[in-house]
């Protein structure tokens, strides 16, 4: 049932480009030009007119959840607040009926994500649930939604249902800022168009899976990681490091990489493995002054890259390249290496990757 692969974690990640694609099926219609999603037909004047959009989730879709800010705020102009859902529910939150409340979930069941929503319902706010499983209880607990149809994800560790739920919040954050006028014709249809050749730029960078795997063995018995990343790739920093720690019990931190220097950067020695994610962006220049900072105090940089970076790869250890795309579509690209660095790291030091120590698939308890 694993299809070949060793793992299910290992299968996931590399279904990939087909999960990806089956969370845009009927939704983007890129011959008629236009973006559908059911759920959200009957809440599209809610959404319009939404003042703000409060974002719960834990783990992984939390992480979607930051990605989804950058999106939403970027292209429909709508001001979001990304929540821990444990957090959130017990702070005595501001909510009312003028917010939409959008809860991000793989399996439907987290207690602490169920909730907050149960709150925020409580409070009048409208709720709308990014769920895989389907039928889940915080599928059921929503008022509208949209499943991520990644189908099951068995391993753990979360991979096709993150790049899933990243594909449907953009598609939502596309049709919303289109609706206000946020986002032009033209910009959608360009993004439209980036978005239908995403699958194939993941197919591209699943095949760095032996060059991710090289690079593993160096890195096998390190004891520490950080991964640094601004903007839309900030996100990804986070992911990868969650991704590392929880398979490989490897300490790692992930940053955004301009706040190294009020902290983290004490920690860079010449033993110190620092993957930054540098993608050809509006950060870029940032990101490289960055990159120097690390190689000055002898960090041992893993640089990923767009393809043809000549900027970089002179100042990393290693450079892992990956297709170019939109900016606000990169996270989809560039968290592929970063879920094989984790997994082959994990099977060298001989750990159980489908099913870490101390982590369950739902967390039904809080
Ligand atoms: C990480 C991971 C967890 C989950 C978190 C939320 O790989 O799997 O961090 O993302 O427990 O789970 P769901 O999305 O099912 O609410």
């Amino acid at each position: 049932e694993k299809g070949g692969y060793e793992h299910f974690m290992l299968k996931e990640i590399f279904e990939q480009p087909r999960s990806i694609l089956d969370s845009m099926r009927g939704r983007l219609e890129l011959e008629a030009g236009h973006l559908n999603m059911g759920g959200i037909r009957a809440y599209e004047r809610k959404f319009v007119n939404a003042e703000r959009i409060i974002i719960v989730a834990c783990g992984t879709s939390w992480h979607a959840g930051l990605v989804a800010e950058y999106l939403i705020e970027d292209l429909a102009r709508i001001p979001v607040e990304v929540e821990y859902a444990s957090e959130f529910r017990y702070r005595n939150p501001i909510i009312t009926e003028r917010d939409i409340v959008l809860a991000i979930s793989q399996s439907g069941e987290t207690a602490d994500t169920l909730a907050a929503i149960e709150l925020a319902k409580s409070k009048g706010a409208t709720i709308f649930g990014i769920c895989n499983v389907v039928g889940s209880s915080i599928a059921r607990a929503t008022d509208a939604g949209a499943y991520t149809h990644a189908g099951p994800e068995i391993g753990v560790a979360s991979t096709k249902a993150f790049t899933a739920q990243v594909t449907v919040l953009t598609l939502l954050a596309m049709i919303v800022g289109h609706k206000r006028g946020t986002l032009t014709d033209s910009k959608l249809r360009e993004l439209m168009v980036e978005l239908s050749n995403i699958p194939a730029k993941v197919e591209k960078a699943l095949l760095l899976n032996t060059e991710i795997e090289q690079i593993s063995e160096i890195f096998r018995d390190v004891p520490n990681f950080l991964y640094l990343g601004r903007g839309y790739n900030f996100p990804v920093a986070l992911e990868g490091a969650l991704k590392l720690k929880e398979i490989s019990y490897i300490h790692a931190e992930g940053y955004p990489a301009a706040e190294m220097k009020h902290g983290p950067i004490a920690l860079i020695d010449e033993n110190m493995p620092v993957v930054v994610i540098a993608t050809k962006d509006s950060s870029y220049e940032k990101v490289v002054s960055n990159i120097q900072e690390v190689k000055a105090r002898k960090g041992r940089i893993i640089a990923v890259v767009t393809e043809g970076d000549t900027v970089i790869p002179p100042m990393a250890e290693f450079v892992i390249e990956v297709p170019a795309t939109s900016e606000v579509l990169m996270p989809l690209v560039s968290v592929i290496p970063l879920q094989l660095l984790s997994y082959h790291i994990a099977v060298l030091r001989g750990c159980n990757v489908d099913q870490p120590r101390n982590l369950a698939k739902s967390v039904t308890v809080e």
